[in-house]
């Protein structure tokens, strides 16, 4: 993927303005200087593919994520990658002797092109970027972060624009990539890396649940590319692992039929990704049922188990109902919808759905089977992964080639309809 540049990468005896006016002069559009520019590759393809093709010039990019999921390591990984750049890694969380002792972890021999700080101070780290002339510059974290030209403390919410705000001139005039690494709480509390959003060009964000090893890097805002894009990691004793077909891990090993266990088809940016969706269904021994999703967004399936009582005729009111997606992955497309809900009624009737069958559709408030976008490349990746049926809205049929797939395509319209076919 090639990018338009706006600017050669020329100064590299960039000072901070600090506050000073500098004139501004407005340049006619046919005058702006024109060229192409690749971005940098790095050798880890899912990150590449989350970025959209790779690291490109002079970009602002904030990686966030709890504490504790591993930024700091993905970002040395990439850093001791790139051996063919000079990289400057900031920190102001750990002292360089740890981050030492990580890479030592990760399998780093000999890294000649790596530098490390441990600075905080932005005057010190933009005095240390102009004798250096670094090719990437990666500070970890943006909340250690502190300009002089402010009083408050670091982390608080005016240092953190601030900061960032010298990072993206830093980053725009001298054509040298920025990654800010940022922690965010689950409940989003700490609001600085929400702040930047809108400051920085990429926002990559690094999740996955502690317990399991999966990690998933998604972008959730993109000047360089889509916001769809998904890597996937395992984490691992020496560092993080790409999983390059994740649906093969994220489909638990099972030997028989479970209730309760179904797969769904689903799409994650290009890619094809096959789920389990897990439920249960059991009545509720205290006043108020409980309802909990893991990896699934609970008020949709609120929504669904409103649908399943009104169309069904279940009595769901009374009953506790758990879902979990597994592997700890975070699912917000509503293809999964039927799944879930199959789920849900193979719990709640006691009957397993068979190990070879997945779904791939949406599910409307009137029991609808709904179609889905791009359904013949999650009917593939059902058949590869040797699936024999596959459960799709009627909808999805117009114009689709059944003649081309080895696998059982059976289309659905409405909820009653999937029930009557399954139990
Ligand atoms: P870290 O990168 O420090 O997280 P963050 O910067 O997001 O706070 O990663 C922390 C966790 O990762 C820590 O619990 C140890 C674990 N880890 C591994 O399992 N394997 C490894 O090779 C490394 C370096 C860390
Ligand atoms: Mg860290």
């Amino acid at each position: 993927m090639e990018e338009v540049i706006h600017q050669e990468k020329s100064e590299q005896g960039w000072q901070h303005p600090k506050g000073k006016k500098v004139d501004a002069k407005a340049v006619p559009i046919h005058e702006v200087p024109q060229g192409y520019e690749k971005r940098t590759a790095t050798p880890d393809h899912e990150f590449n593919r989350v970025l959209g093709g790779g690291i490109v010039p002079g970009s602002l990019v904030l990686l966030g994520g709890e504490p504790g999921i591993g930024k700091s390591t993905l970002m040395l990984q990439i850093a001791l990658a790139l051996t063919d750049q000079k990289i400057l890694y900031l920190s102001g969380e750990e002292s360089i002797n740890q981050i030492r002792m990580r890479a030592a972890r990760l399998g780093m021999s000999q890294a000649p092109h790596l530098y490390l700080m441990a600075e905080t101070n932005t005057d010190a780290v933009f005095r240390q970027t102009r004798t250096l002339r670094p090719d990437l510059l990666i500070v970890d974290s943006v909340q250690t972060l502190q300009s002089e030209l402010l009083d408050s403390a670091a982390g608080s919410i005016s240092q953190i624009r601030e900061c960032a705000g010298e990072m993206q001139r830093f980053a725009k005039d001298t054509r040298t990539p920025v990654f800010l690494i940022g922690h965010i709480t689950k409940d989003g509390t700490l609001a600085g890396p929400k702040l930047l959003e809108h400051m920085v060009d990429t926002v990559v964000q690094f999740e996955g649940d502690r317990n399991y090893g999966y990690r998933i890097l998604r972008s959730v805002k993109n000047r360089y590319g889509s916001t769809s894009e998904l890597g996937i990691y395992e984490m691992q004793n020496n560092g993080l692992r790409e999983v390059s077909n994740p649906s093969e891990i994220l489909l638990s090993q099972r030997d028989e039929n479970l209730s309760g266990v179904t797969v769904s088809a689903t799409l994650e940016g290009m890619r094809p990704l096959l789920i389990e969706v897990q439920a249960l269904v059991s009545n509720s021994s205290y006043g108020t049922p409980q309802r909990t999703a893991n990896g699934f967004d609970l008020r949709r399936m609120n929504m669904l188990l409103a649908v399943i009582e009104k169309r069904l005729g279940f009595r769901l009111g009374t009953k506790d109902v758990f879902v979990n997606i597994a592997g700890g992955l975070r699912i917000n497309e509503p293809a999964t919808d039927l799944a879930l809900i199959c789920a849900i009624l193979s719990s709640h009737e006691d009957t397993a759905i068979p190990q070879n069958v997945c779904f791939a559709a949406e599910t409307g408030l009137s029991g609808e089977i709904r179609p889905v976008v791009r359904v013949e490349n999650r009917i593939s990746e059902a058949e590869k992964l040797g699936f024999k049926k596959v459960y799709v809205s009627r909808y999805n049929m117009k114009g689709l080639d059944t003649s081309r797939f080895g696998i059982e395509i059976v289309p659905v319209g409405t909820l009653e309809e999937i029930y009557r076919l399954l139990f």
